[in-house]
């Protein structure tokens, strides 16, 4: 299914970077490590990959950020691509309802988390992978198929985000080990985390965004008639995930705004999609209490309700 753009959607996308820069509450940037503490608040950047190969965008489109749980998105598509339906053995498709690092729900349901984008989920899809590969290669792994999406091998992990990771992450910790108690982490906690703290520290632009959700916006394809990189129901899985779990707490009201699968991170980002129509990056580090960009939130209510993308 592809859908050609809106004609006007280069004006819309350059009117709501001009917005988003003259926006003053622009909400509170990540302080749990000084690498995400020191981003400046100011920027914003937006890009959208449309379905006929166009890559629109405007502000700070080419500054690489800490995409953090956006990564979950990625590490999803390759588990499932890998094991198949063996991964919602470890894995719910529930909302949490719950902050995004809560262990609280882990106790009641033997543990087994709620979604794949939870921390928890995530680390134990990432646990998924490592059953596969030793820690260097499963990293390896999910930076080559991002690369691989993104059309693009300049996007890398920023080491020092991953080390600090490692050094504060102590409620992970805890919930990994939880889970190897259970069963669901089979790996050992520490490689498990090392991996997953990893690739939440891999950094992109909203281009390479923007370029690396193709494949959820063309039924798994990287354009309407371009090479598959999941099947087409795998995609439509994780558009749904995205739609009901990509914002934590707040996934209900990212859905009544803008009304497109999305999925944030702690650094600002969000990976949204259009179905048939468009893949879109969005980033401005400030977040809103529950942990979501503020402005990229705005912003993308914005271009749902100019382009008239929202899914329903
Ligand atoms: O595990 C963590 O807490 C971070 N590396 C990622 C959290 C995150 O991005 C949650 N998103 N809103």
């Amino acid at each position: 299914m592809a859908i050609p753009p809106a004609p006007d959607l280069p004006r819309i996308v350059t009117e709501i970077a001009a917005e988003m820069a003259a926006e003053t509450d622009r909400g509170v940037v990540a302080d749990y490590i000084p690498q995400l503490a020191g981003v400046r608040p100011d920027q914003f950047g937006l890009a959208v990959a449309t379905a006929d190969g166009q890559l629109i965008a405007a502000g700070d489109t080419g500054v690489p950020f800490s995409i953090q749980s956006v990564s979950k998105v990625f590490t999803l598509a390759l588990a499932l691509g890998r094991h198949g339906n063996a991964v919602w053995e470890r894995v719910g498709r529930e909302p949490s309802g719950d902050p995004f690092n809560s262990i609280v729900q882990l106790e009641h349901e033997r543990g087994r988390p709620r979604n794949p984008f939870i921390n928890a989920g995530a680390i134990a899809v990432t646990d998924a992978i490592l059953s596969q590969y030793a820690p260097k290669e499963a990293l390896g792994e999910i930076l080559r198929f991002i690369r691989f999406l993104a059309g693009d091998d300049d996007i890398a992990i920023d080491p020092a985000v991953a080390r600090s990771e490692k050094q504060t992450g102590f409620r992970n910790v805890a919930l990994a080990n939880f889970m190897r108690s259970y069963g669901i982490v089979t790996g050992q906690p520490d490689k498990v985390l090392g991996v997953y703290f990893h690739h939440c520290a891999i950094a992109m632009s909203v281009r390479q965004l923007a370029m690396a959700g193709r494949f959820l916006a063309f039924d798994g394809r990287l354009a309407p008639d371009g090479r598959r990189a999941v099947s087409a129901r795998m995609a439509r899985q994780i558009n749904a995930l995205m739609l009901t779990c990509g914002h934590y707490d707040g996934s209900g009201d990212f859905a009544f705004r803008v009304g497109l699968p999305g999925k944030s991170g702690v650094g600002g980002g969000i990976l949204a999609v259009a179905p048939g129509r468009a893949s879109i990056g969005c980033w401005s580090p400030g977040l809103n209490t529950i942990g979501n960009s503020q402005l990229a939130s705005r912003a993308l209510e914005r271009l749902a309700r100019r382009t008239g993308w929202s899914v329903f």
